[in-house]
């Protein structure tokens, strides 16, 4: 399981809220308990801006230039897993950048990759496409959308969800 999220303010049902952990954290590690893999947290080395228009800024830049940011950290036995939960927010529609830093530096051929997003209303956007752009070799199983807001009540959707998956009874 790996994720990116930016605690901060950010967008909630329409408000801007301070969020200490966020909306995708709280799926991650729901879906991390039910599944009991290894967690991961995709961190940036420069870290986004709390002030959400800010972010939002940097972000779009970022994806107008393919930016790849540079990550502070590293899995050292990718080798070991064949199955990758990757869970991060819609931003603009896609995936944020530190995600397809994350995504092209490691080799997923032949890997798994089971896509979850938190969003504000575009679900998954492009995103699908962008991982599916990013790891040619892989297979990429039916994402998982839920709005941010929801991300603390989502347990049935998220069992619905790793049952159709086949990754539980
Ligand atoms: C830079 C940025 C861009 C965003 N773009 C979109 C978007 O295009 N569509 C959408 O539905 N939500 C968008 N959102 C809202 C986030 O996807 C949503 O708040 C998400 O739950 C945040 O997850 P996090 O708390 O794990 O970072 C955006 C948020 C940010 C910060």
């Amino acid at each position: 399981m790996a994720y990116f999220s930016r605690n901060g303010n950010n967008y909630v049902d329409g408000r801007i809220v301070n969020l200490p952990v966020g909306n995708t954290e709280v799926l991650a590690k729901m879906i991390q308990e039910i599944t009991e893999g290894d967690l991961f947290r995709i961190v940036p080395v420069n870290s986004y801006p709390v002030d959400y228009t800010e972010t939002t800024e940097v972000a779009r830049k970022e994806l107008r230039e393919n930016a790849r940011p540079k990550l502070s950290n590293r899995i050292e036995n990718m080798d070991s897993y064949n199955v990758i939960f990757l869970g991060y927010p819609n931003w603009w529609g896609a995936i944020p950048m530190p995600v397809a830093t994350f995504l092209s530096e490691y080799d997923f051929s032949g890997k798994t990759i089971a896509p979850f997003c938190t969003n504000e209303g575009s679900r998954l956007g492009r995103s699908l496409t962008n991982i599916i752009e990013l790891c040619p070799q892989s297979t990429i199983l039916n994402g998982l959308a839920v709005r941010g807001g929801d991300a603390k009540k989502a347990q049935n959707e998220v069992s619905e969800w790793l049952r159709e998956l086949r990754m539980i009874e």
